[in-house]
């Protein structure tokens, strides 16, 4: 990952590009899953909060997996943050950025990324102290153009585009020079997963991996 200014930024250095956004709604699932994602040379995962399961799976994985560097997504609430800290989430990202969660996001230590928008939500994480953010959802925000507007009077900041990446344009993101990473929803699907198909998602972080190498 690429180094961040921020205090509470002491982001694991996790080396893949690519961010699988996944919802666990079977606890069963995060181990293998994390297995599978790591097999296919993806060592980092943004296991959500939207389903129930996503606290004990963050839980799981970081127990049990620990060349998997977890992280928790969906973080919109502040409480949450100390709560993600003590599952074992090495780190936190929101779709957006509120005062409270990084008061909460420092008051924990936590890494933490936040989501942004627009030209103005982008200065004001800057003046948080964060120099890497999420832009989300990247294709409604604009997608590869928006990125390459930012790019002009914003030069100093990264962003992680999720939203609308999929295998046939992540490879264009990732040349962008403001693009640290991507994240996505695509390397675990749905019925992948509830099937226990753990070689499909290894194929795809595989697949992945060489798209952005
Ligand atoms: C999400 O909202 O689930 C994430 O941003 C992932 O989006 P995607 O499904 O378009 O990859």
């Amino acid at each position: 990952m690429h180094s961040n200014t921020h205090p509470t930024f002491l982001c694991p250095a996790f080396k893949s590009r690519v961010v699988p956004v996944i919802v666990i709604t079977d606890l069963a699932q995060a181990v293998p899953m994390a297995h599978a994602l790591l097999a296919g040379g993806i060592d980092v995962m943004e296991i959500t909060l939207r389903h129930s399961a996503g606290l004990g799976a963050i839980e799981a994985v970081a127990k049990h997996v620990p060349a998997m560097h977890v992280g928790a997504g969906t973080v919109t609430h502040a409480a949450e943050m100390a709560r993600v800290q003590s599952a074992g989430a090495s780190f936190a990202l929101s779709p957006g950025m509120s005062d409270a969660l990084v008061q909460a996001a420092l008051d924990c230590r936590l890494p933490f990324m936040p989501g942004v928008m627009t030209p103005s939500e982008v200065m004001c994480a800057r003046d948080h102290g964060f120099s890497l953010v999420k832009l989300f959802p990247a294709a409604q925000a604009g997608g590869l153009a928006m990125l390459k507007a930012l790019g002009g009077p914003l030069a100093d900041m990264r962003f992680c585009p999720t939203g609308g990446i999929t295998v046939d344009n992540l490879a264009d993101y990732l040349k962008l020079g403001n693009v640290a990473m991507v994240g996505g929803s695509w390397l675990t699907p749905t019925d992948a997963v509830q099937q226990g198909r753990w070689d499909e998602v290894t194929r795809l972080a595989s697949q992945a991996m060489a798209l952005s190498a």
